[in-house]
């Protein structure tokens, strides 16, 4: 299985990143007033690239060696991303005002971006690490 570790991490990164474009893209559409986010085909594509991110994920935490994790940088990552996915429920909720919409996208990106500079750096300050020096 570990043979196949560089392709599976390719595709866990290239879902990744697609899943936070597509959220950024729809979320910035809804907050300029646009109906194309809510669209049927696009919740489908968006769960379609999750699937695809969250099975990758699971492969990868069997492939890999328990102590990789020692730091607890996976479970602030989860955290984050728990934080990302629910925030991300709340901005769209169609009774939302377009004040508030705008600082739970702000926030819901900000949490990603924190899953994914965690990831990156695996070590739960993620980005946080540069501001240390
Ligand atoms: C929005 C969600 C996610 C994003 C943006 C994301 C991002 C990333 C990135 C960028 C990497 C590559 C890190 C490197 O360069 O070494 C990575 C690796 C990894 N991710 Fe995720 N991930 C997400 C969700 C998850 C979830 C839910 C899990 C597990 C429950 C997970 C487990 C892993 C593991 C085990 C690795 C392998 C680390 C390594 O090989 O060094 N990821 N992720």
């Amino acid at each position: 299985m570990m043979a196949f570790y560089p392709d599976i991490k390719l595709v866990h990164m290239g879902a990744a990143m697609s899943s936070g474009t597509l959220f950024a893209l729809r979320a910035l559409s809804l907050l300029a007033g646009l109906r194309w986010p809510r669209a049927a085909a696009v919740r489908y594509l968006s769960y379609s690239i999750d699937t695809v991110l969250l099975t990758g994920a699971m492969m990868l935490l069997t492939i890999l060696p328990a102590g990789m994790f020692a730091n607890g940088w996976l479970v602030a990552k989860i955290v984050f991303l728990v934080a990302y996915v629910a925030i991300g429920i709340a901005a769209f909720r169609p009774a939302r005002g377009h004040r508030a919409r705008a600082v739970l996208v702000v926030a819901a990106l900000l949490c990603f971006l924190q899953v994914y500079g965690i990831a990156r750096a695996h070590d739960p300050w993620g980005w946080l690490l540069w501001l240390g020096g």
